[in-house]
């Protein structure tokens, strides 16, 4: 066969159809390099943000915010129905975007905070240490009082994480610093620490606080109640302070009310001017334990 033969049917192609291929090799060439250098660009971008201990900032952080700031506010407590939810996620990420997530202050948060004001009725605040679902299941059952996280800003930060980079506007979904392994003063407990200021500030009426008997700590001076909330009640306006210390039905030997731990607590608001009392297993706390177990020994004599 004449080898020439195979080539034929190129050189029997027009030189339209010729130059029509030369371009089309040289969009593919262009295509090729530009996804190239977008992937590198991604994949550089990615590593530049630093590696921490802690869990990366919760997927679909932002929209997340969004729905629930929406949820609360349109259909929880349409009494705040005037709020801009756009505006109050926009000062939320402005708060941590573009910033070092270990140095993370007050004031970053101070526009949010502004945005997301809120009153709670006097004698409507719960504050819990180590036993937050079950005060959650009270807040829920007594619709008018109020956790934390049953107000706007806790509400919509409940259980997330969330962090960005000095060097990127992006968030970082691969990690953040975690408080004891990485700093203290990382966007997330920075967060937490200022409203939780703020929450005990507000506070007005005698509080309460729900407690974990069967927690080895059951009052520390190193949570966010012990550390935060306790300092930042105004005496003028909260008069008293009501612990309930919650046993576990399934407890382990446990602190009371007159375990030492809550005799230091007690030592602290006396300095404060705030009257103590305390409690242990308060019944209607006790109740929500008993639904989930009616049938153990100590519902039976409860119910
Ligand atoms: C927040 O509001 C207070 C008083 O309403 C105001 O003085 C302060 O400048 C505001 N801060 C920010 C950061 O918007
Ligand atoms: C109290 O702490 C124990 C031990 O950490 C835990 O298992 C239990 O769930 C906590 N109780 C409440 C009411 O959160
Ligand atoms: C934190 O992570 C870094 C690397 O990501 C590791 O070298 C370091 O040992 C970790 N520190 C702790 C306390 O886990
Ligand atoms: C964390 O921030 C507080 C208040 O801004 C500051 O007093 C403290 O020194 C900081 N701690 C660390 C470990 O950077
Ligand atoms: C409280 O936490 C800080 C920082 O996480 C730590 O250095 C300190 O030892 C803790 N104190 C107590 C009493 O646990």
């Amino acid at each position: 066969m004449d080898p020439e033969s195979e080539e034929k049917p190129c050189c029997n192609l027009s030189k339209k159809v010729k130059i029509g291929l030369g371009i089309l090799c040289v969009l593919v060439v262009v295509a090729i390099v530009v996804v190239v250098v977008v992937v590198v660009l991604k994949l550089g971008q990615a590593h530049t943000h630093k590696e921490w201990n802690g869990t990366g900032t919760t997927p679909h952080f932002s929209d997340i915010i969004l729905g629930r700031c929406y949820t609360y506010t349109q259909i929880e407590q349409p009494e705040l129905s005037q709020k801009d939810c756009q505006e109050i996620v926009k000062a939320f990420q402005n708060a941590f975007l573009s910033k070092d997530p270990c140095s993370s202050r007050e004031k970053d948060y101070q526009p949010l905070l502004n945005l997301t004001s809120q009153t709670i009725p006097c004698g409507k605040v719960v504050f819990w240490s180590k036993a937050g679902e079950l005060a959650h299941q009270y807040t829920r059952v007594q619709r008018e009082m109020f956790t934390l996280e049953d107000t706007l800003l806790g509400y919509m930060a409940d259980g997330l994480s969330w962090c960005g980079d000095a060097g990127s506007s992006d968030m970082n979904y691969q990690s953040c610093p975690h408080p004891r392994k990485d700093c203290r003063n990382n966007t997330v407990s920075v967060f937490w620490d200022t409203v939780s200021k703020r929450f005990a500030k507000s506070a007005c009426g005698t509080v309460q606080v729900v407690l974990n008997g069967s927690y080895s700590n059951t009052f520390d001076k190193n949570s966010t109640f012990g550390r935060v909330e306790i300092y930042n009640l105004r005496p003028e306006k909260v008069p008293t302070l009501q612990a309930w210390v919650m046993r576990d039905l399934e407890g382990l030997p446990s602190h009371t009310c007159s375990s030492s731990l809550i005799n230091d607590l007690k030592l602290i608001l006396e300095e404060r001017k705030i009257a103590f009392t305390c409690q242990d297993d308060y019944r209607p706390l006790r109740l929500l334990q008993c639904v989930r177990n009616p049938e153990h020994q100590s519902c039976r004599s409860v119910m």
